[in-house]
């Protein structure tokens, strides 16, 4: 059976385009829709013009209530029937609400060596606390943030001179690389941890 992925993303969407490219041939899944919250993103843009559906759901006219957003998003998701949900630099907290129906099939990738650096600014965390070793992070989503069984990481060497930029461009690379790995492992039902 193809897995069918929705994929969410707020901005420019790279990691959507190398789970997309990695979704050819025998690969378990293919995408069926990518949702965004930014009418703007990128992403968006992109997967338009690859003939991909799109659903855009704007946060902002629901304010605090993010039972009635997620309401929507869950309404505009159903409409592609996906059996699971790849988080690609989505930037809505979601609640248990919307995260528990999908236990086991929702999963994000998250810019540091999980547990440490949850949440934002993670390359500068790292480097205010002087880290040897940074890196990125594919993990189950549980309705905590940035938390969840891990599924893979990919590490990199700090080095003199890096910077938050410096090192969001090299970790970019390894997502890159350990988003799509990760992806094909868990459609077949690999849980154990990647290290790429
Ligand atoms: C990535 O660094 C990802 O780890 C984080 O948000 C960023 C998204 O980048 N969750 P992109 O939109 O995939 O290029």
């Amino acid at each position: 059976m193809i897995n069918r992925v929705a994929i969410f993303v707020s901005g420019g969407g790279s990691n959507m385009k190398a789970l997309v490219a990695d979704m050819q041939g025998n690969h378990p899944a293919r995408v069926c829709v990518v949702v965004s919250n930014n009418e703007d993103a990128g992403g968006i843009a992109w997967a338009r013009a690859q003939g991909i559906a799109t659903e855009v759901v704007d946060h902002r006219p629901y304010g605090d209530d993010r039972a009635s957003f997620e309401a929507e998003l869950t309404t505009a998701l159903n409409r592609h029937g996906p059996d699971m949900i790849c988080l690609a630099g989505f930037m809505r907290v979601l609640t248990a609400g919307f995260v528990t129906p999908w236990h086991g099939k929702m999963i994000n990738i998250h810019p540091s060596l999980l547990p440490k650096y949850k949440g934002l600014h993670t390359h500068a965390r790292a480097l205010n606390a002087g880290d040897k070793i940074h890196g990125c992070t594919v993990h189950e989503v549980t309705a905590l943030l940035d938390d969840g069984p891990i599924l893979g990481q990919s590490k990199i060497d700090v080095v003199r001179g890096d910077t938050p930029d410096t090192l969001a461009t090299r970790i970019l690379v390894q997502e890159h690389k350990l988003y799509p790995a990760v992806l094909r492992r868990y459609c077949v039902g690999i849980t154990s941890v990647l290290h790429l």
